[in-house]
C-alpha cells in the first residue's frame, strides 16, 4: 500500500509544509490538469521504424561526437513507440486521468511538408485511441525539437520564415485529425531554447546546400528562430479559435528560470530584470503586450526580426492560458562584465549582459555534490511559489497559469548499485511533495490562478545534451530488458492529489 512509503520530513521543505500551515484542508481548484509528460524524441525510440524521417536530433546525436554527452542517440530507448499499449495500461492503473505526449513531426511528414507517411499516421492514431479508450485525456505537444532535418537543410529550419507555412500546415492535419479527443495543444516547446536545439549548423556539420562547415546558428539564427516560433504558433492559435473552432484550449510552453535579485541595489535589480526580458519576456512581450520588450529591442536591434503590425495583432493575446516549464532559481546580480558587455552585446553569446548564479537550497537536502541533479538545477521546492508569484507581478494580463513541466534529475542513480536504491528516490519524491505544496500555497494565500502541473517525466527518457545519463523519469527504466518501474516518487506523486 502507499503507506508502505515513508512520508516526508517536514524539515525537507521549509518554505511551505502543508501540515504545518493549515493547508492540509484546502482543495484544489476543481478541474485541475495534471499528469506526466513526455516527448517524442526522448522516449520513443524506433528512429528508422515506418517511413519515419530524420530529425535534426538523429543528424546531432549521430554526427557530432560529445554533442550527446554519452554518446546515446534516439534510435533505441524506453521504446514507447512499440510499447505505448502497455505504458499507457500502466499510467491508467496507477490512476492517471491524462498524460502529455508530444508527436513526431517526421513521422507525419518526413521530409517536413510534401507527402504524409501513412503508418506514422496509423501510429498516432492508435495511442490517442489507446489513450481514449482508457479514459486518459491528452495534452499534445505539436512540436518538441525534432525539427525534419530535410527542412534544416532546405533552408536552415526555424531560422527561416519558411518554416512558418510547413509547421501551420503540420499543425492543422494533426489538430483537425485529433482535435475531438485533445482538450489541450501546446503548439511549441520552450522556443527560448531557440539556439542549436532548433537552428543553426554546430561547428562540425557541413551545410550541404552551402558547402560551407561550421555555420553556427549563433546570435542572429537565435533571434530568427524565436521570431518565426512565436509566429507559427499564432498562425496556428488564430486558425484554431477562428476557422477551425476548436473545442480545446491552445497554448505554447515556455522556460524560464526564476530570478530572485542578489539586493535591492539597482544593478542586482536590473540584472534580474534583464534575465527576465531575455527569458520568458522574449515571449511573453509579444504576446500580452503585442512587442518585445524594451530591452531587446534596444540591446539587440537589426538582430532582433521585427513584427508587422498584423502579425502583432495576430500574436498579441494567442495563448490560452500560460504554460511555464519551472525547474530552476537563480540568484541575479549586476557585475562588473555587464557594462563591458553591453557595449557590443551581439558579440556575445548572452545579449541580456546580466549575472546570475544557482540560488541557494532554501534548506532542501542536497546531494553530496552539493546539488540536486544536473549542474544547470539546484532548484528547489520554494523556488516555485516565489517564481508564480512574480509572473503574476510581471504580466498581470496573462490568464491562468499550468506548470507545465517540473521535475528532479537524481545524478546519483547512475551510481546507485541496487534497484532498491534507484527506487527509493526520497529526494525526488520529498521534492514533488514541496513543490505541489507551494503551488497550492500560491493558489490559496498568493491567490495566482495555477490551474494544473505536469511532472516531468512518465519515465526516465533521453535527456538531450545529457544522453541517457540523468534521469527525470518517475519510472525506472531499465535499458537492457526495457522494463519500466514505478519509482517512490511516482506514489508521492500520485498520493498527493487523493
Ligand atoms: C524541459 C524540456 O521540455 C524537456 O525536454 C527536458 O527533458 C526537461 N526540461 C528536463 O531538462
Amino acid at each position: 500500500s502507499l503507506s508502505a512509503f515513508p512520508q516526508p520530513d517536514p524539515a525537507f521543505h521549509p518554505l511551505v509544509a502543508s501540515h504545518e500551515t493549515g493547508l492540509k484542508d484546502v482543495k484544489l481548484p476543481q478541474n485541475f490538469a495534471w499528469g506526466v509528460a513526455s516527448s517524442a524524441y526522448q522516449i520513443e525510440g524506433a528512429a528508422k521504424e515506418d517511413g519515419k524521417g530524420p530529425s535534426i536530433w538523429d543528424m546531432l546525436s549521430h554526427q557530432v561526437p560529445g554533442f550527446v554527452a554519452d554518446n546515446s542517440t534516439g534510435d533505441v530507448l524506453a521504446e514507447h513507440y512499440y510499447l505505448f499499449k502497455q505504458d499507457i495500461a500502466r499510467l491508467k492503473a496507477l490512476g492517471f486521468k491524462a498524460f502529455s505526449p508530444s508527436i513526431s513531426w517526421p513521422r507525419i511528414f518526413p521530409f517536413g511538408n510534401g507527402p504524409v507517411n501513412a503508418p506514422g499516421v496509423a501510429h498516432y492514431d492508435a495511442v490517442i485511441t489507446a489513450l481514449v479508450d482508457v479514459g486518459i485525456s491528452p495534452a499534445v505537444t505539436l512540436f518538441h525539437w525534432d525539427t525534419p532535418l530535410a527542412l534544416f537543410h532546405e533552408y536552415g529550419g526555424w531560422s527561416n520564415e519558411k518554416i512558418v507555412d510547413d509547421f501551420v500546415h503540420y499543425a492543422k492535419f494533426i489538430i483537425t485529425r485529433y482535435d475531438k479527443y485533445v482538450p489541450i495543444w501546446f503548439t511549441i516547446n520552450e522556443p527560448q531554447y531557440c539556439n542549436w536545439q532548433y537552428a543553426g549548423y554546430p561547428a562540425e556539420i557541413l551545410n550541404p546546400k552551402t558547402g560551407k562547415k561550421g555555420e553556427k546558428g549563433g546570435i542572429k539564427a537565435r533571434f530568427a528562430c524565436g521570431h518565426y516560433t512565436l509566429l507559427a504558433h499564432a498562425r496556428v492559435a488564430k486558425w484554431y479559435h477562428e476557422e477551425f473552432k476548436g473545442q480545446g484550449r491552445i497554448t505554447f510552453k515556455n522556460s524560464g528560470n526564476y530570478y530572485e535579485p542578489a539586493s535591492t541595489a539597482a544593478a542586482d535589480l536590473r540584472s534580474a530584470q534583464r534575465n527576465y526580458d531575455f527569458s520568458i519576456g522574449w515571449f511573453s512581450g509579444p504576446w500580452t503586450d503585442g512587442d518585445y520588450p524594451e530591452s531587446l529591442k534596444s540591446t539587440l536591434d537589426d538582430v532582433l526580426p521585427k513584427y508587422t503590425e498584423e502579425e502583432k495583432r495576430i500574436i498579441k493575446g494567442s495563448c490560452d492560458f500560460y504554460a511555464i516549464d519551472a525547474y530552476t532559481s537563480y540568484t541575479a546580480f549586476g557585475s562588473s562584465n555587464d557594462e563591458a558587455c553591453m557595449k557590443d552585446p551581439k558579440n556575445g553569446a548572452f545579449p541580456e549582459c546580466a549575472g546570475s548564479r544557482q540560488a541557494g537550497n532554501d534548506g532542501f537536502p542536497m546531494g553530496p555534490a552539493g546539488d540536486t541533479g544536473v549542474d544547470w538545477m539546484k532548484t528547489t521546492p520554494g523556488g516555485i511559489r516565489r517564481y508564480l508569484r512574480k509572473l503574476k507581478e510581471m504580466w498581470p494580463s496573462i490568464p491562468d497559469i499550468v506548470v507545465t513541466e517540473f521535475g528532479f534529475a537524481e545524478p546519483f542513480e547512475n551510481l546507485m548499485k541496487t534497484k532498491g536504491e534507484i527506487l527509493w528516490d526520497l529526494r525526488r519524491a520529498d521534492y514533488y511533495q514541496g513543490f505541489l505544496d507551494n503551488i497550492l500555497a500560491s493558489i490559496h494565500y498568493d491567490k495566482v490562478n495555477v490551474t494544473g502541473a505536469w511532472g516531468w517525466a512518465i519515465f526516465d527518457n533521453f535527456e538531450w545534451n545529457a544522453g541517457l545519463s540523468t534521469r527525470f523519469g518517475l519510472q525506472y527504466v531499465n535499458y537492457t530488458d526495457l522494463t519500466r518501474t514505478p519509482k517512490a516518487s511516482m506514489f508521492q506523486f500520485l498520493n498527493w492529489f487523493q
